[in-house]
């Protein structure tokens, strides 16, 4: 087994890419299946891109993520215990893009890694946050929530007044491409209802 450790700088979130060819055993956390083929386990099924919350099981995988929280129960706790620390680590979305609609919104982006053909990073953002209305991407993307609760929404145009579709994202939950063809895509932002942090999954990059 091959186990490389992808250190987003939490000292409590332990996040790894796993590779084998036999059994792995998983306490519990968030696997994501990175691979064409299928992860099954007890008669469910992790498809290429999506993920579960799994507890205590062994199964094969070709090639996955497993975030694990130390000493915290994403289930009963919502609130971070120190956004400090990952504002100070992580970059605000603002140094990312350099957008002036983005000043102001308290969005912060961990390193980026890329993961075989993956490229991974994380979010944090607090309670009640509007992380901003967006359609362009040169890339195809997917999240999956690790912490908290959120909102993956649709609107019909750049204003809120216009939204059409919530997509709740619990703990451990990815949601289904917003994405078409030629990287076309509704226009959409994410919310947090408590403090959130999710991954944000970017493959099949423009050339
Ligand atoms: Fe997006």
């Amino acid at each position: 087994m091959a186990e490389q450790i992808i250190d987003f700088g939490l000292h409590n979130l332990k996040t790894s890419r796993i590779q084998s060819e036999d059994n792995t055993h998983f306490t519990n956390g968030v696997l994501i299946n990175l691979s064409e083929k299928p992860i099954k386990y007890d008669g469910l099924t992790i498809e290429k891109y999506n993920s579960a919350v799994v507890g205590n099981i062994n199964t094969q995988i070709e090639d996955a993520l497993f975030f694990e929280w130390i000493n915290i129960d994403p289930c009963e706790q919502t609130t971070c215990s120190d956004p400090k620390s990952i504002q100070n680590m992580w970059n605000h979305v603002y140094d990312v893009f350099k957008v002036d609609s983005l000043k102001n919104i308290p969005l912060w982006r961990s390193k980026q890694f890329s993961i075989g053909k993956t490229d991974i990073n994380l979010w944090f953002c607090p309670s009640n946050t509007h992380c901003g209305i967006h359609n362009e991407h040169n890339f195809n993307e997917l999240h999956t929530q690790i912490f908290g609760l959120g909102i993956m929404q649709k609107f019909k145009n750049e204003d809120f007044s216009s939204k059409y579709e919530d997509v709740l994202m619990p703990y451990g939950y990815t949601h289904s491409p917003f994405y078409k063809e030629n990287y076309n895509y509704p226009w959409h932002q994410y919310k947090s209802i408590t403090d959130c942090i999710w991954v944000a999954l970017e493959f099949d990059r423009k050339d």
